[in-house]
């Protein structure tokens, strides 16, 4: 008699997400799990496909995301990341998360990446946990918790200083209840207005909320430019400080009298790793993307509008351009264009690979799926490490991208059963072909999905096919942290 299974995906050349040797084999899943892998001839699957020697990975984690409002919004939502093989998405990056505060207003850059007052109705986490249960998302979620966010209430909109004691400890309260609540860990974002006003003393005492737990500590540093290893060290010490595993967010020498430093910088991370926990997430395009400053702009660093509240039909032009065609200087045209955002072409390929290709590194998108024209990393980051970087250019194996974007990052955000191919995971998979995946969205066309990814399952469930789009299917769970041992 034949072994019964919901799904089997015959054929395959399996990449386990941990660096070992890709092999080849066949995939038993049943429910939402793994059941079983190898040779298995005599198994029967209520679906049974075959892979053909196709490559079967778990499913991509995005180690960074702006999404936390985007898992609400249904399939189609999250397309720009099943296309790209994405099964779990971490949210609430950059000291930005959608709870828990409320808003009665638009709130300030950069909080609004995340949209205007109508979005911010989650007064705790397990509001937000509570809408994701009753209106799962297609994909999972693992979220931090904003610093700026926390800031905003605990301060009472009044940011533009360091925080009182009695201030701190109120945030680190509220960081304490929502790790109870399911959420993960905590995030700043110190280079940004007003967060920049909170002394290295400040982030401690509220991260202090992280230590019962083993929560963790991820964060867009206060300077990725000329300072840029005084931030390493100010991150590492907030995890020193508060026993916490830290994440340095999309790692960058920033600003062209920096280019080349990702060789300090790396082996300051590299010593620091030998005694404590830390890694970073990194994309792969020499530009960034935020809100749009205009008192940080830069004469030799191009930009790019991907929105502007004021002036929508401005997406998509280089900044140089629209102060041109309004007979302005370039400032005065970012003045008028905020609220807006912008892309910034501002580091250096050599860097970008030599961080991409660190062992330490994971693969996030920081996409901003809100905007009008966005950066090409909301739809092609994972694409294009495996054909570009992997295939074309060679930068690493295939083994191991795979891992900069699965069982690393699992292990590193303390992700039970997942970015694993093994019996007893989760089934999140991705179905692709090593020959021919690619990124196809580019700054001039961002929004278009990549070529050859086939299939992404989430939880056993089928959420994305490459021709057809996203399925109805919504089985995205809240992915919690493991808790360290009591
Ligand atoms: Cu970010
Ligand atoms: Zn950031």
């Amino acid at each position: 008699m034949a072994l019964r299974c919901d799904l089997i995906i015959r054929n395959a050349t399996i990449f386990d997400g941990l660096g070992n040797p890709r092999f080849e084999g066949d995939v038993a899943v049943t429910g939402d799990r793994i059941v079983a892998i190898g040779e298995l001839g005599g198994w029967e699957g209520e679906r049974d496909l075959d892979a053909d020697g196709l490559a079967l990975a778990p499913g991509f984690i995005d180690a960074h995301t702006h999404d936390d409002r985007a898992v609400l919004c249904g399939p189609e939502c999250m397309l720009c990341k099943m296309s790209q093989g994405v099964t779990t998405v971490v949210v609430g990056n950059c000291g930005v998360s959608l709870s828990p505060v409320k808003m009665a207003k638009r709130p300030v850059p950069p909080l609004d990446l995340l949209g205007d007052e109508s979005w911010w109705t989650f007064g705790s986490f397990a509001e937000y946990a509570e809408r994701l249960a009753t209106d799962p998302a297609p994909v999972n979620t693992y979220a931090l918790i904003g610093h700026m966010s926390l800031r905003i209430e605990a301060m009472d909109g009044d940011t533009q200083r360091a925080a009182t004691d009695k201030e701190a400890a109120h945030m680190q309260a509220r960081l304490k209840e929502a790790l109870e609540q399911g959420a993960s860990g905590f995030s700043t974002g110190l280079y940004y207005p007003p967060n920049m006003m909170a002394p290295t003393d400040e982030v401690i005492a509220v991260a202090e909320a992280l230590r019962a737990v083993g929560g963790i500590y991820v964060t867009h540093m206060r300077d990725e430019a000329d300072h840029v290893l005084d931030s390493i060290q100010e991150t590492l010490k907030i995890g020193r400080d508060t026993g916490s595993s830290v994440v340095i967010s999309h790692h960058k020498c920033s600003m062209p009298e920096n280019f080349g430093r990702s060789t300090e910088t790396l082996a300051a991370i590299e010593a620091a790793a030998a005694n404590q926990k830390v890694e970073f997430d990194v994309y792969p395009y020499a530009a960034g993307s935020t809100v749009l400053m205009p008192d940080r702009l830069r004469q030799d660093v191009q930009e790019q509008i991907t929105w502007s509240i004021p002036h929508p039909k401005m997406a998509g032009k280089m900044l140089d351009d629209i102060a041109r065609l309004w007979g302005v200087d370039r400032r005065t045209a970012a003045q008028r264009l905020v609220p807006a955002g912008a892309i910034k072409f501002q580091m250096n390929e050599a860097d970008v690979q030599r961080i991409m290709a660190h062992r330490l590194s994971m693969i996030g998108s920081d996409g901003l799926p809100h905007d009008t024209y966005p950066h090409p990393r909301l739809w092609g980051t994972f694409p294009r490490v495996l054909g570009h970087y992997c295939r074309d250019l060679q930068l690493f194996s295939l083994e191991d991208a795979v891992r900069k974007m699965t069982g690393h990052t699992a292990s590193v955000f303390g992700m039970v059963d997942r970015g694993v191919i093994r019996e007893g995971a989760y089934a999140d998979l991705v179905l692709f072909d090593p020959k021919t995946v690619a990124d196809v969205a580019t700054y001039d066309a961002p929004i278009r999905p990549s070529v050859g990814i086939l299939e992404t399952w989430v939880n056993g469930q089928s959420a994305y096919v490459y021709g057809q789009g996203a399925t109805d299917a919504r089985a995205g769970r809240l992915v919690t942290r493991e808790r360290a041992a009591a």
